[in-house]
């Protein structure tokens, strides 16, 4: 019995972090103390009950039991190491740690066994891949996945606070016909507009590195390197609630009943599919639950082995917050913070000095 781990949150001032604290509470996590870590920016800030905001130093990260981290990929690249090798569990929501072979990269749901191997740093996927995994999962199961086409419809709040208050500004401006900065979260006005361009183009790459994350993410969570996925990732003026339509080619005959049953009995998954009714999942609707909503279940008329899906969920809660909470909570359920992590051979001790 221990009474309840220190725990870190990194980035405790933003959308993610600050939810994370939230959750920390609400889902009553054996917490003995929790300490907010923020940028120089919010030094000092009072955070209610947990105190003030902290900056990242040598001294100040020692002693922990687990590390949330929600600040970005520089930052997670920095000090997620530096963590590990202090003894705590990191729980990276960045991209840095993702695709690393030592890493675990864990959907609650759907690769929780992936923790076992864990060498002090589990990485939280995209949030994109999060909330479509947890719908494909079973569906993998009962029939294997051989394709999926994905076209996505992201919520800003996906990309920052900066760009929640960036699509805000523009829609007032434009209601009351005034003029408004030049777009900085984005390429190109946000406000009434569709984006083909959610995250960005690295050099010579014709997907954006949010597309790429869906492929690789998909294939490292679903422990299946042979799925062939196409993606097409969209930025829409919705505040919070990513969608996302994906055309599922099963290798093994699945009928959309049978699919609709499955999924209605699958952890995290609710299935809301009534079109006569104009029911399915609205970003709306997804916004402050945990779930991942799943509708407009049939048949593609061009592929007899192929389904089309509509898939919804709270970006910032199940595609972040959340799931690295439930992260936590499986890692303290399977025995695996704590002396172990002390362990040699964690990624910190290698990887750390690749990023500094
Ligand atoms: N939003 C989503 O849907 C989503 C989903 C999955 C993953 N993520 C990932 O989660 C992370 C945070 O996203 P967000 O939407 O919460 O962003 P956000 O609202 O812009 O918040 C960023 C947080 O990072 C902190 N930060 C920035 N630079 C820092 C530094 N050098 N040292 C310490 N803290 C620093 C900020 O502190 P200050 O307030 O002091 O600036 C703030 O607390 C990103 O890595 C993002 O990719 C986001």
């Amino acid at each position: 019995m221990n009474n309840g781990y220190r725990i870190a949150v990194i980035g405790a001032t933003g959308q993610v972090g600050t939810l994370m604290l939230r959750l920390l509470v609400e889902r009553a996590f054996p917490a003995r103390e929790i300490v907010p870590f923020a940028s120089e920016r919010s030094a000092g800030r009072e955070l209610g009950d947990f105190g003030p905001v902290r900056t990242l130093s040598g001294e100040a990260i020692e002693d922990f039991d687990i590390a949330l981290f929600s600040a970005g990929a520089a930052t997670s690249g920095r000090w997620a190491p530096r963590f590990a090798q202090a003894g705590a569990v990191v729980v990276d929501n960045s991209s840095r740690w993702r695709m690393d072979k030592d890493v675990p990269l864990v959907v609650a749901e759907v690769n929780p066994h992936a923790l076992d191997h864990h060498r002090g740093i589990v990485a939280n996927p995209n949030c994109s891949t999060m909330q479509m995994v947890v719908a494909l999962k079973p569906i993998a199961d009962a029939a294997g996945i051989e394709r999926l086409v994905i076209s996505t419809y992201q919520a800003v709040s996906g990309t920052g606070r900066r760009a929640v208050e960036e699509l805000l500004e523009q829609t007032r401006a434009l209601l009351n016909g005034q003029e408004f900065p030049p777009p900085s979260a984005y390429a190109h006005q946000i406000a009434f507009n569709a984006l083909p361009h959610a995250g960005s183009f690295a050099a010579g790459d014709d997907h954006t590195d949010e597309e790429r994350k869906l492929i690789d993410e998909t294939r490292k969570i679903l422990e299946d390197p042979a799925i062939r996925v196409s993606a097409t990732c969209v930025r829409v003026p919705v505040l919070t609630g990513h969608s996302e339509a994906v055309n599922v080619q099963t290798r093994d005959p699945l009928s959309p009943a049978r699919a609709r049953q499955l999924l209605a009995e699958a952890p995290g998954v609710m299935v809301i599919d009534d079109p006569p009714a104009a029911r399915y999942p609205l970003a709306i609707e997804a916004v402050e639950r945990d779930e991942v909503l799943v509708g407009r279940i049939r048949r593609d008329p061009g592929h007899e082995q192929a389904l089309d899906l509509w898939i919804v969920a709270d970006n910032l809660r199940k595609g972040a917050a959340t799931n690295a909470v439930q992260i936590a909570e499986l890692l303290d359920a399977r025995g695996l913070i704590g002396p172990r992590g002390a362990a040699e051979g964690r990624v910190g001790g290698v990887a750390g000095d690749r990023a500094n």
